[in-house]
């Protein structure tokens, strides 16, 4: 199936409400075990006050957990849409977990220009996550030269994100099962991210042709991709 690009930011008040309203935690616990795993097997301990990024964070449902997990480090959401922040803003200050949120922080701003000096100006990222963004970006070079531009040689990079369906069928029989656990607003969205997602191919083809061969690949199921490593 042909990839279908969407908006990158979602600003609707409609979406943003949907979105943030779903349950996604399953999904979400797994990703940071995933995370944890990588850092225990490659003996890397999260030190005090160490940066923590998670790019496109929208209603801070992972920013919350790896602050969390990670208690010691500085957590930094970042997303570009404003109302998406307005509500992790809102969701960090309602949460029972609140008190274990102060290393947390939230930053409006476009992952395509956003510079390390904005995040912090005395840190180094160490681990620079994403969950669910990479489909939102038009053109895969903005989301490589992103992280490019703000890791190290030393930083972590973790990104789970959509796999394109290989047909259309299979697009609306995933769409069909959304639909019976969410209302109509996030199955149209999520209809939209699969048709807009990339395929295993192009992100490896992608990582080849451009030598960040550090980084690595690797198909979660039949609906994810991780892309993990260094650049
Ligand atoms: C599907 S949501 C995922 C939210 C969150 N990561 C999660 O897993 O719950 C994608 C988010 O990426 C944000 N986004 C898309 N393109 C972006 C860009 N160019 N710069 C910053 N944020 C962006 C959107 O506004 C949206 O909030």
């Amino acid at each position: 199936m042909e990839r279908t690009v969407e908006p990158e930011l979602m600003e609707r008040e409609d979406q943003v409400i949907s979105y943030a309203k779903a349950d996604f935690s399953e999904g979400e616990n797994n990703f940071i075990n995933q995370i944890n795993d990588y850092l225990i097997n490659n003996n890397i301990n999260l030190n005090d006050r160490e940066l923590i990024v998670d790019l496109g964070c929208g209603p801070g449902n992972i920013s919350e957990k790896l602050a969390i997990k990670w208690h010691k480090a500085m957590v930094v959401g970042i997303d570009g849409s404003k109302e998406m922040i307005r509500k992790a803003e809102l969701n960090k200050k309602n949460s029972s977990n609140r008190n274990r949120l102060k290393n947390l922080r939230y930053l409006c701003g476009d992952i395509k220009n956003i510079k390390l000096r904005e995040i912090s100006l005395e840190k180094n990222i160490s681990l620079l996550v994403s969950n669910s963004l990479i489909h939102h970006i038009t053109y895969l070079d903005d989301f490589f030269n992103c992280i490019e531009r703000l890791s190290t040689k030393l930083t972590i990079n973790f990104h789970k994100d959509l796999k394109r369906p290989k047909d259309e069928k299979l697009a609306l029989e995933l769409k069909e099962k959304c639909a019976k656990k969410y209302n109509v607003v996030l199955t149209n969205d999520y209809y939209a991210s699969l048709k807009a997602s990339y395929t295993f191919k192009e992100l490896k083809n992608f990582i080849f042709e451009n030598r960040l061969s550090s980084l690595e690949v690797f198909e979660e199921g039949d609906q994810y991709l991780v892309i993990y490593g260094k650049v």
